[in-house]
């Protein structure tokens, strides 16, 4: 690939995690267990770490990255459409899951592209990110946390 192609792949991730970036503000709104909150809050900074990585990777290609807007670009729009159909920290965590296994899918395949190793590697650490974020996602619906005694102080 050459420069202008890698920037093009690498702004689509940008868009993806400036996606990801609204998709858990909507949903830290919903959920009310203070320490799954912590969690999220800290998962977002993490999607707000990829943004600023991968877009300064761009620039030095000669790019302009895709910017912070509050709208959608539609990658995560059925996470966002199912946080607004459902409730609380459930509902939340359920509409999360959709997301991170986008974002998982995504990255998954970028790992993928003929990249030069010193941007893989920026693609394989959030890569892991997201795998991490799913684990904790799929987790915390298997306990139910919402049921939890967190979740009735
Ligand atoms: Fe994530």
């Amino acid at each position: 690939m050459n420069n202008k192609e890698i920037a093009e792949r690498l702004k689509s991730l940008v868009q993806l995690d400036i996606d990801a970036v609204h998709a858990y503000g909507q949903a830290i709104e919903h959920i009310d267990v203070p320490n799954v909150r912590e969690q999220v809050v800290a998962f977002q900074g993490d999607h707000e770490r990829h943004i600023n990585d991968l877009s300064s990777v761009v620039r030095n290609l000669g790019e302009a990255p895709p910017e912070l807007t509050k709208d959608f670009k539609g990658f995560l729009l059925k996470a966002f459409t199912s946080i607004r159909s459902m409730t609380g920290t459930e509902g939340a965590l359920k509409a999360l899951k959709s997301g991170e296994e986008l974002t998982n899918k995504k990255y998954s395949e970028a790992r993928t592209w003929d990249l030069p190793v010193n941007i893989l590697s920026i693609v394989q650490r959030n890569y892991e990110d997201e795998q991490r974020h799913l684990h904790y996602v799929n987790q915390a619906i298997t306990d139910r946390v919402w049921e939890t005694e967190a979740a009735k102080k």
